[in-house]
């Protein structure tokens, strides 16, 4: 039978699409998406899972005001079969809570508030556990003590049609413990040290995080301690409201259900930063019904109005002051203990806001020289391993490893023109680039966590901020190769000078050795009064602004040219 003469089958009717309906929770959901959660790929999920582990143990830190002292354990067990086990001495989870917080995913206590934190979803660690159950079977241990009572042992695991934790094997410890420390299996993942290994990834949370103290045991064994390099806890990050020129009608009804406030003008004036008289008199003469009216009998058509009446008003921007930078000092000390480079140049930016009305900030440095940049397998001349350049990408002080080419730190690394600060090949040099978003809400491409979104405005502070220590490299670039010529010079002089010498030993009959030692003096001379000249220029001014880098980048170019041209008007000579 030809093939266009077969019975067609006969199409789904709706009744079939009837029986074919089901409905799938989120657990599921995330269950066939493992990817999105960054859960996917050998070696990426198992730094992932440190990862998730990681940040909770900080931010639970943070909120409880405590000095971090974690501890990250991987064990091999099998064939592509390691144990996690992550110790941190935290706030610890109460009995009702443990379950929730490793056995349901969108749950926690981060989504619902505008807060600079680590976390942002409610799916890192239940995200984990499912990873856990889907791939060994097995449960996910939490071992947590608080200030009240003696600590649990608990079993966790998730039941992926209701997305609801299931906790087993409740024991009550006798063993002293504060904090929290879970313990799951993993199959199907790899241990590698390699640049995203999770020992990188501890290296550069130790790096945004210098008040914490983190200790790494790897599989094979070896046991790496980040110490702190500041004993001060930061101060907690504070929750912000939403700005009203970025809030939309749907978050406005949202809000109006929940709120405390009994008419509408107090709830807006309390649950909205900088709505204040003057915006609630607006607003007043411009909407249709009477802001005496209750927030909870609040409609569509209403908010409407109220958010048309946001998109009008001057509001003053928003507030900035909940976010926490690291801070310079912290930063330097940080990069100097881990990455020993030559040079370092820290800048914290002015806070910024992008839209939808976050408040972010950016923290960056450049470092140069010493360990800086990452080991690559290329050699010099010498036979020395060359240093290449190395991002290291952070968003709220955690370390973001993988998606590098779709993040706009790395594009805006690129779009940077390095030559004008000296960097001919930014490429292959041994520089470090640190660059840390901070923000209430963390714009991130996907639920992974690993990229951040190119915002305009983010784009924008990224590119300045890179400039900023850009500029101040390009006198350490300038002032290295020239001291590099220095050396170049004395070391000729000296040749020089002790071919001289003998010269004119012969020529007068003095000892050579003493001819020598004064021709070494006038070369003394001559550097120290070269150097003078150069220290007077420094003093200058420490920073070139965007032009003078401009105008002493025109001459650089100008006066490799000259040189190229007279290379080239050499060789055809010679050729001639
Ligand atoms: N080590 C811990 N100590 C105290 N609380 C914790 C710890 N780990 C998790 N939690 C609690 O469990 C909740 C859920 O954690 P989970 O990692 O799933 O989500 P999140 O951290 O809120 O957001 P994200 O998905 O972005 O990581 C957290 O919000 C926190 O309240
Ligand atoms: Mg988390």
């Amino acid at each position: 039978m030809a093939e266009d003469e077969k019975p067609v089958p006969a199409g789904m009717t709706a009744e079939d699409i009837s029986k074919e309906f089901k409905e799938h929770s989120v657990a599921e959901f995330f269950k066939k998406n493992m990817q999105m959660l960054g859960l996917t790929g050998k070696i990426k999920a198992l730094t992932t899972i440190v990862h998730e582990y990681m940040s909770n143990s900080l931010d639970a830190c943070e909120e409880a005001h405590i000095l971090p002292d974690i501890e990250v354990q991987i064990n091999e067990i099998g064939n592509e079969q390691y144990e996690v086990i992550v110790k941190d001495n935290g706030p610890g989870l109460t009995e009702e809570t443990v379950g929730k917080a490793f056995g349901k995913l969108l749950a926690g206590t981060k989504f619902h508030r505008m807060i600079q934190m680590r976390g942002q979803q409610g799916i890192g660690s239940s995200g984990c556990t499912m990873l856990s159950q889907m791939t060994t079977g097995k449960p996910t241990q939490v071992i947590t003590g608080t200030s009240k009572g003696p600590p649990i042992s608990v079993e966790v695991t998730i039941d992926p049609k209701n997305n609801a934790p299931k906790v087993d094997n409740l024991v009550i410890l006798k063993k002293e413990f504060k904090g929290t420390a879970v313990k799951a299996k993993f199959k199907g993942v790899k241990f590698v040290n390699s640049e995203s290994s999770p020992l990188e990834y501890l290296r550069r949370t130790a790096i945004a995080n210098p008040h914490a103290k983190i200790t790494f045991i790897d599989p094979a064994g070896t046991k790496t301690v980040f110490d702190r390099t500041s004993k001060q806890i930061p101060a907690r990050p504070t929750e912000i409201q939403p700005h009203p020129r970025g809030v939309s009608v749907d978050d406005v009804m949202t809000l109006s259900k929940t709120t405390k406030s009994k008419k509408i003008a107090s709830f807006l004036r309390e649950e909205f930063d900088r709505v204040g008289d003057k915006a609630i008199e607006e607003i007043t003469k411009h909407v249709s019904f009477d802001l005496n009216k209750d927030p909870h009998q609040l409609q569509w058509d209403e908010a409407e109005e109220i958010v048309a009446q946001f998109k009008k008003i001057e509001f003053l921007a928003p507030r900035t002051d909940g976010l926490r930078p690291i801070g310079e000092e912290r930063v330097q000390k940080s990069l100097k203990s881990i990455v020993e480079p030559e040079f370092l140049e820290v800048a914290t930016r002015k806070p910024q806001v992008y839209a939808g009305g976050f408040p972010f900030q950016i923290e960056v440095a450049l470092a140069y020289g010493g360990n800086a940049g990452r080991m690559s397998t290329d050699k010099d001349e010498e036979g020395q391993s060359v240093r290449k350049i190395e991002i290291m990408r952070f968003a709220n002080n955690v370390p973001l490893l993988f998606d590098t080419g779709g993040c706009a730190i790395t594009k805006a690394v690129q779009s940077v023109d390095w030559k004008r600060y000296g960097m001919r090949d930014i490429e292959n040099a041994p520089l470090t680039i640190f660059v840390n978003l901070i923000s209430v809400h963390v714009p991130y491409t996907s639920a992974g966590k690993q990229a951040l979104s190119d915002e305009e405005a983010i784009m924008e502070e990224l590119r300045l901020s890179l400039m900023e220590v850009g500029r101040k490299m390009f006198r350490y670039i300038g002032f290295r190769k020239r001291e590099e010529e220095k050396q170049k010079k004395r070391k000729l002089f000296y040749k020089y000078a002790t071919e001289v010498a003998i010269g004119l030993a012969e020529l007068t009959g003095k000892k050579k050795e003493e001819i020598e030692a004064k021709l070494h003096d006038i070369v003394l001379r001559h550097l120290k009064l070269e150097e003078a000249q150069e220290a007077k220029q420094q003093q200058k001014g420490s920073e070139l602004s965007e032009e003078e880098v401009e105008k002493e980048y025109q001459k650089r170019v100008q006066k490799e040219e000259k040189e190229k041209a007279k290379k080239k008007k050499k060789l055809t000579v010679q050729e001639e």
